[in-house]
């Protein structure tokens, strides 16, 4: 069967000739012919494609492909780089095809019936972390006689869930401590904080539990795992935060969206109905029946939805709604504190989150 990985015949050991002819499949010839072939298939980033669907293929770092330039391919290999390579030509996300994406550094696990976790959402860590930072330290805020819980509402991968879990209690490695929370709040957290990751999808779960244990994998692990829409499934508990990168493309942004996104699941892109903000309307009002007084509610959104969601947080009676830029200077995230009636406790007031305006 003719390879679709178009590489002259090798030519054992001999590797590139001194005119640069390709006389053998070397590490250089693969990346070189790879990104050509994406490149003529539109993709965006073809040399970076090349160079991890190669990595992956032989099992190497994208570092040890640049010492080892000059070293012969495998058959194997080259086979397996040519399947990859054909799937990505048909704009297949490079993260499904090695199976894997980073997220807060920590490698996750991702197949077809999960969002790939973006780097924007690292900012919705970030935002839930201060806040849980000040939750903790207002000692007087928290139920006594039971763990501070934070609900990662629609966890798809299980992408925030176990990297505020990495944070907040510690993991086989403990966390990065990417935020200095005080060290009175880590210290407290680690005992303290109790993750629950929600998603509709079966598929969604089944991946976000892999991960989890692959973080956590003591029987005592800090997520628990729930299926149910939105926040309903909690029963009677309440939480003290909630957190969520909720289905926001709204139907006109997805008439126009790159191809790649068509392999991601439906359920998470689709939801955010004409304005892109509906799956967050009915997340933020089931929210109330679960926040405690003086929890906080985080949701990332799409660009250009913020100022909307802000002031669609502030019509449900959410308190100090506000708006967090992202590191491109995209207002990323809102947030909004949820009171029940007579302000019974008193947290921080998370200056270093700047509102956008
Ligand atoms: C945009 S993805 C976010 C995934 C992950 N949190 C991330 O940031 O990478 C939205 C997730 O919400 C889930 N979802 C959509 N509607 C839901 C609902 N009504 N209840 C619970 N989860 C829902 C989808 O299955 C999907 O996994």
């Amino acid at each position: 069967m003719a390879s679709p990985l178009r590489v002259e015949p090798r030519a054992a050991g001999r590797g590139s000739g001194p005119d640069g002819v390709c006389l053998g499949t070397t590490v250089k010839d693969c990346l070189r012919t790879a990104a050509a072939q994406l490149r003529a298939a539109g993709c965006p980033t073809p040399e970076l494609d090349a160079e991890i669907l190669l990595g992956h293929a032989l099992g190497w770092s994208r570092a040890r492909l640049y010492a080892e330039l000059a070293t012969l391919v495998d058959p194997t290999t080259e086979t397996r780089l040519a399947t990859a390579l054909a799937r990505r030509a048909k704009r297949e996300p490079v993260a499904y095809i090695v199976g894997e994406k980073e997220f807060w550094s920590l490698p996750l696990a991702v197949d077809e019936h999960v969002l790939i976790p973006r780097p924007e959402t690292e900012r919705v860590v970030e935002v839930a972390l201060e806040l849980v930072g000040e939750l903790l330290c207002a000692a007087s805020g928290l139920p006594a006689g039971r763990p501070l819980r934070v609900v990662d509402a629609g966890t798809g991968s299980g992408a925030i869930a176990v990297a505020l879990a990495h944070e907040l209690c510690g993991g086989d490695r403990g966390g990065s401590a990417r935020l200095d929370l005080g060290q009175a709040g880590l210290v407290s957290s680690r005992r303290r904080v109790m993750l629950i990751a929600v998603d509709l999808s079966a598929g969604a779960l089944r991946v976000a539990g892999a991960n989890a244990r692959r973080r956590f994998p003591a029987p005592a692990a800090p997520i628990e795992l729930l299926r149910a829409d939105w926040t309903s499934g909690l029963g009677a508990r309440t939480v003290d935060v909630v957190v969520t990168n909720p289905p926001y493309v709204s139907d006109a942004e997805l008439a126009v969206a790159p191809p790649e996104l068509s392999y991601e699941p439906v359920a998470a892109l689709l939801g955010g109905g004409v304005d892109g903000l509906e799956a967050l309307r009915r997340l933020a009002a089931d929210a109330r029946r679960v926040l405690r007084d003086g929890g906080w509610l985080v949701s990332e959104v799409g660009s250009g939805q913020a100022a909307r969601a802000r002031t669609l947080l502030a019509a449900m009676g959410f308190t100090q709604a506000r708006v967090v830029r992202d590191l491109a200077g995209c207002d990323r995230v809102v947030a909004g504190r949820w009171r029940r009636g007579p302000l019974s406790c008193e947290g921080g007031t998370a200056e270093e989150i700047a509102p956008s305006s």
